[in-house]
């Protein structure tokens, strides 16, 4: 049986903003498309070690493009992004690929290479570390496939870890995704919409799955996200984007009425209700989910 991580016991509740030297720190970050989209006008925001934030706003609000800005998959056009020391806007293209190992991402559609199996997808996010022959021949230390081993077991993949990636449930799937941003030791872990191709109880599990590994390795996450309710219930620090600004920057049981009017405008977001009874045998972290839904009942 392959080592199980060592268990540490749950970290006690956080203030929603700890007053702890920030890692990440983003300033006055703009990025302007070719095609003249202002996607982002000048957001600044600070996430200290451990925080895991949700990130919410509308369609286009440009949730994805400041999250690939962290790590230049989109290019800035002004501002600056650093991780600790590190001025991540600054750095040449060679020391980008290092700092990027810094970086964890998970996509909504898992981005797994289909063919190749579950152990194989979670070792590809060691390619950082491995010489290319040795990507290439597939050959990975065994310190890597013994921490993927312990990786897969910890997302509860530990039985499938031959299985070809096509053959895995949706939820299955961003297990590997999760399993395969660990595998680089991340600093930070970006995420953009991780459930939006799952189903309600898979999204509770998969956001809950995050949270703890989040706790568990005091790892900040930046998680961008369409469901009010899976931000509110499993980020301890919500942001609002409305067409490229912050508008909201507080603890989830701040966004009430006016911060979700404000975020979302007057029609939109109240199409984001729930009902309670989809995952009765889940303990929401916040508050009560019956709270919840009469809060949004109400705004109707
Ligand atoms: N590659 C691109 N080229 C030009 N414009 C882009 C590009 N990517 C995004 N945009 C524009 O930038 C704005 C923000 O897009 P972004 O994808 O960041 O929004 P989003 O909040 O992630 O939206 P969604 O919730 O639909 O994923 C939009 O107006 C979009 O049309
Ligand atoms: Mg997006």
């Amino acid at each position: 049986m392959p080592a199980r991580p060592v268990a540490r016991p749950p970290m006690p509740a956080r203030a929603a903003l700890p007053e702890i030297a920030a890692l990440l720190k983003i300033e006055s970050l703009t990025k302007t498309y070719k095609t003249g989209d202002k996607a982002l006008k000048g957001v600044s925001v600070e996430v200290p070690s451990g925080q895991v934030v949700g990130l919410i706003g509308p369609s286009g609000a440009g949730k994805s493009t400041l999250i690939r800005c962290i790590n230049r998959l989109v290019e800035p056009t002004e501002g600056t992004v650093r991780l600790g020391e590190l001025d991540v806007t600054r750095l040449s293209r060679r020391d980008l690929r290092r700092a990027r190992r810094r970086i964890g991402m998970i996509f909504q559609e898992y981005a797994l290479v289909e063919r190749l199996t579950v152990m194989e997808n979670v070792l590809s996010g060691r390619l950082g570390y491995v010489p290319f022959w040795r990507s290439f021949m597939r050959k990975f230390p065994p310190d890597s496939v013994e921490k993927a081993f312990a990786l897969l077991d910890r997302v509860g993949l530990g039985e499938h870890a031959d299985k070809r990636a096509d053959a895995l449930s949706g939820g299955q799937r961003q297990r590997v995704g999760i399993a395969r941003a660990l595998e680089q030791d991340p600093e930070l872990l970006l995420v953009d919409e991780p459930t939006a191709s799952l189903d309600p109880k898979t999204s509770r599990q998969i956001m809950r799955l995050i949270l703890e590994i989040c706790r568990e390795r005091d790892l900040p996450a930046i998680i961008n996200i369409h469901d009010v309710v899976l931000a509110q219930d499993f980020t301890q620090r919500i942001l609002g984007l409305r067409a490229g600004e912050l508008v909201f920057d507080g603890p989830p049981d701040q966004l009430d009425e006016k911060a979700l009017t404000e975020i979302y405008g007057e029609e939109d977001w109240t199409a984001m209700r729930r009902r309670a009874s989809e995952d009765e045998d889940e303990e929401p972290m916040h508050h009560s989910e019956r709270e919840l839904v009469e809060r949004l009942e109400g705004l109707s």
